[in-house]
């Protein structure tokens, strides 16, 4: 049991609450390893007050996450329900609230544009804009904050290039996606209803403009795509480009965040890969399995009793997949809290399993290499500025990544 936590009662189980303190966020890890020994499938409450099943098992996870019996639609994102309906429509009508066919049929019409092979076509452009944020870090001085000033950019540039929506309105749109992403860690999601209703606003005159301006970017192919047949209709066209934005840089930066911080904080990890960057590949998918930056898969609703290692959940019921937990499960990755650069078959669950995988593995995985081994080769001398325990991670179940990274360059 979790020291300090009286057991309640929850519709008939015995519960242990989550206690949702800043500590948790800085390291949820034993938390985790204790639910996944003890109660592996279990309901708990999110500090928004959702209801809801937790899953922690590797196993259990990678089963959940495939189970067609789980329905995305039926959850239609898990701020949504505070939301008025014009509000909602354009927001939820996207790959991550759909079940097939309307899914297959979303992912159809971008899957294309995300490639490996297409995104490899992006390295030489993704190396500039990081060159460029290399060369402001060093005007800044002899101290920086990595998140604020490169981790947020890099992701941020690559997304609004690839979709043409202009980087001028980068300030807003982070504000508006900061509030629905963190809402996971408030009562009543708090900001969600505006933050939704301005990102709705900026959408539809975005979109507006394309139609009259169409350019060479993949928000006018969609529009296109959307004018030219019955393939995307108008909500789903906002929910696609909504999604894109959001997913495009909310994560990413989170990867790069957490991944500077475990080679400021381990030199071991840190001189290997500076003596051999072709180690940085293997190093991301580390960071990414032992600090998942999606720390709990988008929410499930169960369409019928679903049963993972023994525990029956019951339709109806909400589901939440702990990435993160599953990702350091001892059963499927031997030593798991270790970072290990040559630990084999690393199929880790960070970019999720089934139809939902992440449709940006790949971009991600290419902007997260060029991070790492442009900041190391940039700056050998490199080290935090506080305390390793005073860096605070972003609250909230969804996203996890560490706020700020001061550094001395
Ligand atoms: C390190 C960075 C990233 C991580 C860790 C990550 C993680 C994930 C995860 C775990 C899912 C599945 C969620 C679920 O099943 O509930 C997902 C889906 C998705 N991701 Fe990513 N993502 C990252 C970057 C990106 C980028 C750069 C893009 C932008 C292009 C993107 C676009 C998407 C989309 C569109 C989906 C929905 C796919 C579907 O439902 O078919 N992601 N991502």
């Amino acid at each position: 049991m979790i020291p300090g936590a009286p057991p309640i009662r929850y519709r008939g189980y015995v519960t242990t609450p989550l206690q949702f303190t800043q500590a948790f966020w800085n390291n949820p890890h034993p938390v985790y390893a204790q639910l996944r020994e003890e109660s592996p499938v279990r309901p708990v409450t999110l500090p928004n007050g959702m209801e809801i099943w937790l899953v922690t098992r590797y196993a259990d996870c990678r089963a959940a996450l495939a189970d067609p019996r789980l329905s995305k639609r039926q959850g239609a994102g898990d701020n949504a329900r505070s939301l008025a309906q014009p509000v909602r429509s354009p927001l939820t009508r996207h790959l991550l609230a759909n079940d097939p066919p309307d899914h297959t049929r979303l992912r159809r019409l971008v899957s294309r544009e995300f490639t490996a092979r297409r995104v490899e076509a992006l390295r030489p452009r993704v190396g500039e804009l990081s060159a460029a944020l290399i060369a402001s870090l060093r005007e800044r001085g002899a101290s920086a904050d990595l998140v604020e000033d490169y981790a947020v950019h890099l992701p941020i540039q690559v997304i609004c290039e690839l979709l043409g929506v202009p980087i001028e309105d980068q300030a807003d749109f982070r504000r508006w996606t900061s509030v629905m992403v963190s809402a996971s860690a408030s009562a009543g999601g708090a900001g969600v209803p505006e933050a939704a209703a301005a990102f709705v606003g900026y959408l539809l005159g975005l979109i507006g403009r394309k139609r009259a301006a169409p350019a060479g970017d993949l928000l006018s192919a969609l529009i296109a795509t959307r004018d030219e047949g019955d393939r995307l209709d108008e909500d789903e066209l906002t929910s696609m480009a909504f999604l894109l934005l959001l997913a495009g840089h909310e994560t990413t930066v989170n990867l790069i965040g957490s991944g500077m911080y475990t080679l400021l904080t381990r030199p071991d990890v840190r001189r290997s890969l500076e003596a051999d960057p072709a180690l940085v590949p293997a190093a991301v998918e580390e960071f990414l399995r032992l600090e998942s930056p999606v720390e709990t898969a988008t929410s499930r609703t169960a369409t019928e009793p679903v049963t993972y290692g023994g525990v029956t959940i019951p339709a109806g019921a909400m589901v939440a997949i702990s990435l993160l937990a599953a990702d350091r499960d001892p059963e499927r990755f031997p030593e798991p809290d270790a970072f290990d650069l040559g630990r084999p078959d690393n199929q880790h669950l960070a970019f999720g399993y089934g139809i939902h995988y992440c449709l940006g593995a790949p971009l991600a995985r290419l902007e997260a290499q060029i991070a790492f081994t442009d900041l190391l080769a940039a700056f050998p001398g490199m080290a935090l500025a506080v305390p390793a325990d005073r860096v605070d991670w972003r609250p909230g179940t969804l996203i996890r990544g560490p706020v700020a990274l001061p550094v001395t360059l």
